[in-house]
C-alpha cells in the first residue's frame, strides 16, 4: 500500500502545499548534511527531557533506539530523503514515527525547529571551523618548509610592480604565515559565538517546560548557553563572522595566486609548476597554463558574494525568526568547501613549487634597486639629512641611467665626481646580499632575521 504523505500541520492546514512553494521551500538538499548533528542534538535533548521527568526513561529509550537506527540508514544510504518533509528536522522526526510509532511525538516536547536548526548548525560549524584551521596550520608548516629553503634566494621587492628593494624569499614567503596565521586566530575566535548552545530557547520565548539547558551544552560540549531566547532564534553573526573569515582567508590566497601567476608568465619565468598543477591547452600544443592558480584566484569571489548574501538577508529582517533566514545553510556550506579545497590545492602548490632563482637574482639586478641604501649610507657617512642624500643618490642613479650601467658597475672615481667625499665603503653597499643583511631592524628582510623567524615559526606551529 502506497503510504499517506502528511505534514505535522496537516489538521491546522487542511491544503497541500503548493508543489512549487515545496520545491523552493524545501531546504532537504542542502541541510541533510546536518543529519549527524540533528541526530546527536536530539539524542542530548531526549535525555535531557526524560532526567527532568518530561518524558520517561522507556520512552527516551525507545526514542534513542530509533535514532540510531535512522543514523545508520543514512550512513548506509538507505534512507529516503523527501521533500515534502521540508528540511532534515523532519525527515528524521518523520521516520522516527515509521519506526517506533507514536511515542516518536514526544521527542519535540520543549524544542522548535527554531532551536534545533541552530544547534545542528553551531555543532556542525564549530567541527568545520576546526577543520579550517587545521588546514591552515598545515599549509603554514609547508610555507615555513619552503621559506627555509629560500632564506637566501635574493628577488627583487616590489612596490608598484616596479623593482624596489632587494629581499630574501624565504621573508616574502614568511609574509603569507602572517596572513595565514591572522586568519586562523579569527576562525578561532568565532569559536566563541559558537560555543553558546541555543537548544532550549523554544520558537523565540523560550518554554514552561522544566527544561535544563546547562546539561544539554555540556552533553553537546557547547562552553555556555545563551541568554536571549529572542536574539537566539534571531541571530546570525555567527554566519557573517564565518563567511567573512572565509572571505578574507580566500582573499588571501587569492592575491598569492595572482602573484604566482605573473610570476609564471613568460615575462617574469621566476617560477615553474609540476606538470600535475597545470592544463594544457585545446589549440595550442605547446601551452601549460596555471589553471589551478586562477581557479584559487577566482574563488574569492564567490566567498565575497556568499558574505554579502547573508549580509542582505539579514538588512531589516525583524525579530526572530524568518523563512528568510533558510538560505543561511547553503552559503556557509559553499564557503566551506570553496576554503577547505582551496587550502588543500595552495598546500599542494606550494610543496610543487620549482623557484627560477638565477632569474629572480638578474632581475633584482636591474632597476637601481639598492638607492636606498646608498642614501641611508650617505646619510651616516657625511652626517647629513636623509632629504639631501635622496638627492644625491637621485644623480648617482640619473648618472648610471644616462650612462647605461647597473649601480655597482660605477666606479669610486665616477662617484665622486658626483659627491667627492664619499669613498671606497659605497661600493659595498651597492651590492643586493649586503644591502639584504642590512636590514636588521626587527621584522626586516636580512637573512639573519628570517632564520630566526623561521625558528620562531617552526616552535609556534608546533606547539599550537
Ligand atoms: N528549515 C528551517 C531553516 O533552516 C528550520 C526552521 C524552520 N522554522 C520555521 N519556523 N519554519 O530555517
Amino acid at each position: 500500500m502506497k503510504k499517506k504523505i502528511k505534514s505535522i500541520w496537516n489538521t491546522r492546514i487542511n491544503k497541500k502545499t503548493s508543489s512549487l512553494f515545496q520545491k523552493m521551500g524545501s531546504s532537504i538538499e542542502v541541510d541533510k548534511r546536518l543529519f549527524k548533528e540533528d541526530i546527536d542534538g536530539s539524542i542530548a535533548h531526549v535525555e535531557m527531557l526524560c532526567k527532568q521527568k518530561i518524558i520517561s526513561f522507556k520512552i527516551k529509550n525507545k526514542i534513542i533506539w530509533g535514532l540510531n537506527k535512522i543514523e545508520n540508514e543514512i550512513k548506509k544510504k538507505k534512507f529516503v530523503f523527501r521533500i515534502e518533509y521540508e528540511d532534515i528536522h523532519m525527515n528524521i522526526e518523520k521516520r522516527l514515527y515509521d519506526i517506533i510509532g507514536e511515542d516518536a511525538g514526544f521527542m519535540h516536547s520543549a524544542r522548535s525547529r527554531n532551536d534545533q536548526v541552530l544547534t545542528d548548525l553551531k555543532l556542525w560549524m564549530k567541527k568545520s571551523t576546526i577543520e579550517l584551521i587545521e588546514g591552515l596550520k598545515n599549509l603554514n608548516k609547508h610555507f615555513v618548509n619552503l621559506a627555509e629553503k629560500n632564506v637566501y634566494t635574493i628577488m627583487p621587492g616590489f612596490t608598484h610592480l616596479k623593482n624596489a628593494q632587494p629581499i630574501s624569499l624565504g621573508h616574502y614567503l614568511l609574509a603569507y604565515i602572517e596572513m595565514f596565521g591572522r586568519d586562523l586566530n579569527r576562525f578561532n575566535y568565532n569559536l566563541n559565538n559558537l560555543n553558546e548552545s541555543p537548544l532550549g530557547v523554544g520558537a523565540l520565548s523560550g518554554t514552561s517546560f522544566n527544561i535544563d539547558r546547562k546539561f544539554t551544552a555540556k552533553k553537546l560540549k557547547f562552553k555556555k548557553i545563551s541568554n536571549n531566547s529572542i536574539d537566539t532564534v534571531s541571530d546570525r553573526d555567527f554566519a557573517l563572522d564565518f563567511l567573512f573569515s572565509c572571505a578574507t582567508c580566500s582573499m588571501h590566497i587569492s592575491r598569492l595566486s595572482e602573484e604566482f601567476i605573473i610570476w609564471n608568465s613568460d615575462a617574469f619565468n621566476f617560477i615553474s609548476l609540476k606538470d600535475s598543477l597545470v592544463t594544457g591547452s585545446s589549440m595550442m600544443p605547446q601551452k601549460k597554463n596555471p589553471d589551478p592558480l586562477e581557479y584559487l584566484r577566482g574563488k574569492s569571489g564567490n566567498a565575497y558574494g556568499n558574505l554579502f548574501s547573508m549580509f542582505t538577508i539579514l538588512k531589516g529582517l525583524p525579530l526572530s525568526y524568518f523563512k528568510d533566514l533558510q538560505d543561511d545553510k547553503n552559503l556557509i556550506f559553499k564557503s566551506f568547501d570553496d576554503l577547505k579545497n582551496s587550502i588543500l590545492i595552495l598546500s599542494e602548490i606550494i610543496k610543487n613549487i620549482n623557484f627560477n632563482k638565477k632569474k629572480m637574482l638578474q632581475l633584482a639586478s636591474i632597476g637601481y634597486i639598492t638607492s636606498t641604501d646608498l642614501a641611508e649610507h650617505i646619510v651616516q657617512k657625511l652626517k647629513i639629512p636623509f632629504r639631501k642624500s635622496y638627492e644625491i643618490t637621485a644623480k648617482i642613479v640619473n648618472y648610471a641611467e644616462k650612462n647605461n650601467k647597473t649601480l655597482d658597475q660605477i666606479s669610486i672615481k665616477e662617484i665622486q665626481k658626483i659627491e667627492k667625499k664619499l669613498d671606497s665603503d659605497v661600493l659595498k653597499i651597492l651590492n643586493l646580499e649586503n644591502s639584504i643583511k642590512s636590514k636588521k631592524s626587527y621584522g626586516g628582510t636580512s637573512f639573519e632575521n628570517v632564520n630566526r623567524m623561521i625558528k620562531k615559526y617552526k616552535k609556534g606551529i608546533n606547539v599550537k
